[in-house]
């Protein structure tokens, strides 16, 4: 795929729908939502940053295609994805009127996704919501599958539904103005796909960085994501392997107050949760040579920075946990991993 090419990827779950990829596709939007048809309004979610770079071109886009269109927008980062920037947005929009007909768009990375997707699976009982999402991040992982969520005091995604988008476009011209930082917490995630699922993909993101061929990377990613969310919509099998990393990951997230980003500590927790399966005899010393060697190609972090003990317990909140009982991914080799359950207050022995 070049980047003019434009793809679709159709992704088949309780409600189906299109995954648009391509460049230029954001000044077409409107015209794209009015063929979902009926919907009179929108309101564009959109954080303060993405917002000042596409809230226009969006706006315009909508507008020309004869949609009305309102916007919410609140700052940016992760601690915005919490109960009371929800609230503040659902009362936005019930005083703004908009009706069940109507639709939001979520313009931005995945906090705007998340944040966004949850509000319409809750307002008036449920309204569509279209992605846009512009962060690497976003475009290859949680704009797709219909994960919702804030976080709550407790941990991450603790309140939250599966509640899928009526359609996603994804325009990679937007990831121009993506800060390094950012771009580089993409790419833990899409490491992640090939550790999962895809040796000859981790081949070839290691022989050409993914910037040069991003077209081709998200498109892959997506595809990924597709298979995984018509097998297990809602997450009680072979989805919980895209969780390859996060348990710890989530816990570091939390234990730093949100300074670490999500894609730094998912490279982080990947990192860690590989050296405990060759610890534990799973996988070779080979696999975990394989990744740390891709994680430092993309200068993502490979040790989690606190106490063993205190990510443990952050990680409890996870909701990989049940009972006394936690599920944790490992690989068993580089494209293949696996689910495992071990007794929660095994965790530590497991990771020492
Ligand atoms: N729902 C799911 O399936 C799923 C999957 C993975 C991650 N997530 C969630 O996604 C969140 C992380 O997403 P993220 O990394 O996109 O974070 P984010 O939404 O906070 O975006 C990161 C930063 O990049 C900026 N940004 C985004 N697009 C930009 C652009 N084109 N140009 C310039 N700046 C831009 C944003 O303003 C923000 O400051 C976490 O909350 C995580 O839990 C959800």
């Amino acid at each position: 795929m070049n980047g003019k090419d434009r793809q679709v990827i159709h992704v088949e779950a309780s409600v189906s729908y299109d995954v648009l990829i391509g460049e230029g596709l954001l000044k077409d939007a409107g015209e794209r939502i009015r063929k979902l048809g009926s919907a009179e309004r929108t309101v564009i979610v959109s954080d303060d940053r993405v917002f000042a770079l596409y809230g226009e071109a969006l706006k315009n886009s909508l507008q020309e295609a004869g949609i009305r269109t309102g916007e919410f927008v609140f700052s940016h980062g992760e601690q915005s994805k919490c109960m009371a920037v929800y609230e503040s947005l659902l009362e936005s929009l019930s005083e703004s009127g908009l009706t069940r007909s109507d639709l939001l768009v979520a313009l931005g990375g995945g906090v705007t996704g998340d944040l966004c997707g949850f509000a319409a699976a809750t307002y008036q009982r449920g309204i569509r919501f279209v992605q846009i999402p512009t962060s690497l991040l976003a475009a290859v992982d949680s704009s797709v599958g219909g994960k919702t969520a804030i976080n709550l005091r407790s941990g991450k995604n603790q309140a939250g539904c599966f509640y899928q988008p009526s359609l996603v476009i994804c325009d990679p011209e937007t990831l121009r103005t993506l800060p390094e930082e950012e771009y580089r917490n993409g790419c833990a995630e899409v490491i992640k796909y090939g550790m999962i699922k895809d040796t000859g993909f981790l081949r070839k993101l290691k022989e050409q960085p993914a910037r040069e061929w991003i077209g081709e990377v998200i498109f892959r990613c997506v595809a990924m994501k597709r298979d995984v969310v018509r097998a297990d919509e809602f997450d009680t099998g072979e989805r919980m392997l895209l969780n390859f990393g996060h348990t710890l990951g989530h816990g570091a997230e939390k234990l730093s107050g949100y300074q670490i980003p999500h894609g730094m500590a998912v490279a982080m927790g990947m990192a860690s949760i590989t050296r405990a399966a060759v610890k534990n005899g799973i996988c070779p010393k080979e696999t975990e040579e394989e990744l740390l060697r891709l994680l430092q190609m993309y200068n993502l972090p490979t040790e989690l920075p606190f106490e063993k003990e205190a990510l443990v317990q952050a990680a409890g909140a996870d909701k990989k946990s049940s009972g006394q009982q936690i599920r944790i991914i490992l690989p068993e080799e580089v494209g293949r991993c696996v689910i495992r359950t071990i007794p929660r207050k095994d965790l530590i022995r497991w990771i020492g």
